[in-house]
């Protein structure tokens, strides 16, 4: 559903994704990790259509993002790290706006079915310059899912929701992927990795240092039975001479 090739971006001098491979599944929770500055987000904006290239490809249910980004932006639901919004619109009015980008036929039920799942059905007619930041998330999100993305492409979505709030952002993603959409999600949150994500890749300087199940990791890392975050810790730690390490196959 996601595949990426050689995927490349170049600041300047710096090279902020560096030649990155990655293949994830219909029905996949992907936990895409590094530390601040790995180059997630800009490989998020480049699966978004957001940002282009410098080299190598995005393919999002087949279509090439760059040759065919309608295509491809019909079937990908992005919820980006910081979301924009309107704020004199209210929250009923921003997701007739989204509906009409997408060209969404009759969406009124929809819309009153997904600000309810979000827990916004008391704020439906409010403006959105009285959201606080969870709230202003949860709408962001309830608006990336009204076109049934098959694809959804997430941006730290765990950022300043609170408990509640994140306990159900986890069921409503489980509960796509057990519908077959493939969730691709950046986060720093290591424990929500651990209760949702069948796999996991680590970025760090660009690079993909490690791809696979958080179990594989643990076998990398050499540290069976170990919580992500050491693994995590060990791994992105440089120990090895050329900060990379590979993965391996027992
Ligand atoms: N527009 C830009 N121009 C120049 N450098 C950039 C630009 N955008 C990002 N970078 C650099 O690219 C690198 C990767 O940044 P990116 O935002 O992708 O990291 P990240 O993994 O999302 O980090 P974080 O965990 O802090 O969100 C950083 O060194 C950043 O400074
Ligand atoms: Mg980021």
């Amino acid at each position: 559903m996601i595949k990426l090739t050689n995927l490349t971006k170049v600041y300047g001098k710096l090279t902020a994704v560096n030649s990155i491979n990655l293949e994830v599944s219909s029905g996949e929770v992907f936990g895409f990790l590094g530390p601040n500055g790995a180059g997630k987000t800009t490989t998020i904006r480049m699966m978004a259509g957001l940002l282009q290239p410098t080299d190598g490809k995005v393919f999002i249910g087949g279509f090439d993002v760059q040759a065919e980004p309608l295509k491809a932006k019909a079937i990908t639901g992005f919820i980006p790290d910081r979301p924009y919004l309107y704020d004199k619109l209210t929250a009923t009015e921003f997701m007739h706006f989204t509906a009409r980008l997408y060209d969404l036929k009759a969406p009124k039920e929809r819309i009153a079915g997904l600000l309810d799942l979000f827990g916004l059905n008391d704020w439906a007619a409010e403006l959105v310059e009285n959201f606080s930041h969870g709230m202003k998330q949860r709408l962001v999100m309830a608006s990336a899912l009204l076109h049934e993305p098959k694809v959804l492409v997430v941006d730290e979505p765990m950022v300043g929701l609170d408990p509640r709030g994140a306990r159900l952002v986890k069921d409503i993603f489980k509960d796509l992927a057990s519908k077959g959409v493939t969730v691709f999600m950046s986060t720093h949150t290591l424990e929500i990795v651990e209760q949702m994500c069948s796999r996991v890749a680590i970025i760090n300087q660009g690079r993909i240092i490690a791809d696979g199940s958080v179990d594989d990791l643990a076998r990398m890392a050499r540290m069976p039975d170990s919580h992500l975050e050491p693994i995590f810790l060990k791994l992105t730690g440089g120990d090895e001479a050329d900060g990379t390490l590979r993965r391996e196959r027992s």
